[in-house]
């Protein structure tokens, strides 16, 4: 199966730690293939400035590149695409990298008069913007810095701070742009969030499930860790977040235990309070697993009614021997279907259809 692509537009401005692009370019683009699930696709963004300090020809062929030339030659009259609105609907993250003294002023006072800036200010929020400062240590010191970095932070966006070195100028001190490998650690763990599989196992499911048989990549949850990351108001509320950062739900194997649960509203694991607060516009899917005087019970039927009223995508079981001998419905569908299904919907993240769509 082709690995999914993470739409990164990469935002380079005029500072001298811009040098250093055609190295996070390839970094990205090079990260070990079996420790991956997704692929970057890399849409550079370059402000005037940051022209100066690299060359075209040392980015790989791969990456798409857009400057403010390019935002007018693409309009040109009424109903041609206007760049910038089209590259934050196409991506999925926005890396700044290096971010100038310049267009960090601009942002946080919401100017927009070049490519880059007419990209953020049209930023979706719900998508991940992470920014890499790089300035002087004499400009980073400067009052007006923090201020306008605490202003972006309130808004959502991610800061890879500054590092102390030796500056281009002689100067040492704090200003530097993060170290790359710094700058793809964090860029990787937000791309994870939205790219990787996320597991959460019942109680009951660890009888049949090892950490150990799963791919790395994939994050696993139970109940105990929905408790330990809350302690005190403000801490991250587990099935909140994993019902907000999923794009598709999958149920799979969904017992009668469960679907009980979650037809009359039951919410007393990290499972059901995650599919209790799902966001009914996102696709979910369920495969029912039970043994066959289970599946014939009329409560079955009137339990999986419930949720297809509710939208969600039923896998029905297969018909064949269960591992109590009993021959006949109610077995997991087979994993090809379940991947075949999934499929529809996870490919370009196509809305669910509705029930009265054709
Ligand atoms: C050689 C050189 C290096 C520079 N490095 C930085 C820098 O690291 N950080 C910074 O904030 N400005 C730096 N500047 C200043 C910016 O290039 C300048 O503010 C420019 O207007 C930024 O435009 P932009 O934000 O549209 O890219 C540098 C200027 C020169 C000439």
């Amino acid at each position: 199966m082709d690995k999914r692509s993470c739409k990164l537009i990469l935002a380079a401005t005029g500072s001298v730690a811009a040098l250093k692009i055609p190295l996070l370019v390839k970094t990205l683009l090079e990260l070990p293939e079996d420790e991956m699930t997704y692929v970057f696709e890399i849409h550079l963004v370059v402000t005037e400035h940051a022209k100066h300090f690299f060359k075209m020809s040392e980015l790989p062929g791969s990456v798409k590149v857009y400057d403010d030339t390019l935002e007018w030659k693409a309009w040109k009259s009424r109903g041609d695409p206007v760049l910038h609105i089209e590259l934050g609907k196409m991506a999925d993250l926005m890396l700044i990298a290096p971010l100038d003294a310049n267009t960090l002023a601009k942002m946080a006072h919401g100017i927009s008069d070049n490519l880059l800036t007419c990209t953020t200010r049209a930023w979706d929020m719900s998508k991940p913007l992470v920014f890499c400062p790089a300035m002087n240590t004499r400009m980073w010191e400067h009052p007006v810095t923090a201020e306008q970095i605490g202003l972006l932070k309130t808004w959502g966006h991610v800061e890879i701070p500054p590092i102390s070195k030796k500056l281009m100028c002689g100067d040492t001190g704090i200003g530097a742009m993060a170290e790359v490998d710094t700058i793809v650690a964090t860029i990787r763990s937000v791309a994870d969030k939205k790219f990787n599989i996320h597991v959460i196992v019942t109680q009951h499911s660890k009888h049949f499930i090892k950490k150990s048989d799963l791919p790395s990549g994939v994050a696993v949850y139970d109940d105990k860790m929905g408790w330990s990351a809350w302690k005190a108001r403000g801490d991250p509320v587990m099935h909140i977040d994993l019902s907000k950062l999923g794009d598709i739900m999958l149920l799979a194997p969904l017992t009668a235990n469960t679907l009980a649960k979650i037809a009359l509203g039951f919410s007393n694991n990290l499972l059901t309070c995650t599919t209790r607060a799902w966001d009914p516009a996102k696709p979910l899917v369920f495969c029912p697993s039970m043994n066959t005087k289970m599946w014939e019970h009329p409560i079955t039927t009137q339990h999986i009614n419930t949720l297809k009223d509710w939208g969600y995508i039923e896998i029905p079981p297969a018909n064949k021997k269960q591992m109590c001998g009993t021959v006949g419905d109610g077995a997991m569908a087979e994993v090809k279907t379940i991947i075949d299904t999934l499929q529809c919907y996870t490919s370009q993240f196509k809305a669910r259809p509705r029930a009265n769509d054709s």
